[in-house]
């Protein structure tokens, strides 16, 4: 049987079951072929911008026998995927601000029927900034380690409503609600990064830059001590 990794399990495990799911830069297909086999989508779509994942998507699809029911596609993000082809788009081991590029241009994804779930691999506020500012709720996030290293994954749905949020929340988003010792370590890792953000506007940045950052970080410090986490 197919085995995810940690982190793409728990960009999968997100997807809601009876869902067509479309997987944006899918390489090898493994979280499609995984939600089909397990009978969590009757189908889905493993699309690619490039010929060389798709041949790999392919060749998964060939070792479980389920060509009848996923569909490859060479999409560059959702650019060949039509609206009511799929309900539940997943994107990960992207960056976030590629995230943001390909959703901000596909206007259809404003739809309160449809999901988006993300695992950015860097820069997750970039995404995080566009779903709060375009009417995106975030639903919540999760977050683990694998391989030894830390990943975030966030579910969000379009409501159409703009929500004012603390100036931190970029950084943090539902993470603060996640009750794992990783989603703690992501914020305290994400804070120190922004420390080192800060030193260097302080030492070449304007004064404008120094004092946001200020700000995010000392909210951010309080979201962090106010986290509850199991273990
Ligand atoms: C680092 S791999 C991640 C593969 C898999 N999703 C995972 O999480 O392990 C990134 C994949 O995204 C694809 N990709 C990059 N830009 C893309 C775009 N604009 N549209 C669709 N796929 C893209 C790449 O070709 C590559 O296969």
């Amino acid at each position: 049987m197919l085995k995810l990794s940690e982190r793409m399990l728990m960009a999968a495990k997100m997807v809601r079951s009876g869902k067509i799911a479309a997987d944006i830069g899918t390489d090898h297909a493994y979280l499609p072929a995984w939600l089909v086999l397990n009978n969590i989508c009757p189908s889905a779509l493993a699309c690619d911008v490039r010929k060389g994942p798709l041949d790999n998507a392919r060749k998964t699809v060939e070792l479980y026998g389920i060509e009848n029911k996923i569909t490859l596609r060479l999409s560059d993000g959702f650019d060949e995927i039509s609206p009511d082809e799929a309900q539940d788009f997943i994107m990960c081991g992207m960056g976030g601000t590629l995230m943001e590029e390909l959703v901000s241009r596909t206007h259809w994804l404003k739809d309160e029927s449809k999901r988006l779930i993300v695992q950015p691999q860097s820069h997750s506020e970039d995404i995080r900034r566009f779903f709060v500012r375009n009417g995106f709720e975030i639903l919540f996030e999760d977050a683990c380690t694998d391989g030894g290293k830390l990943y975030c994954a966030m579910a969000a749905e379009y409501t159409g409503k703009i929500i004012k949020k603390p100036i931190s929340y970029i950084y943090s988003g539902e993470l603060s609600k996640c009750r794992k010792p990783e989603a703690r370590l992501m914020l305290e890792n994400t804070a120190s990064r922004l420390k080192t953000k800060l030193d260097a506007a302080k030492n070449h940045g304007t004064a404008e830059d120094a004092e946001y950052l200020e700000k995010v970080i000392t909210e951010l410090e309080a979201t962090i001590n106010e986290m509850q986490t199991d273990g």
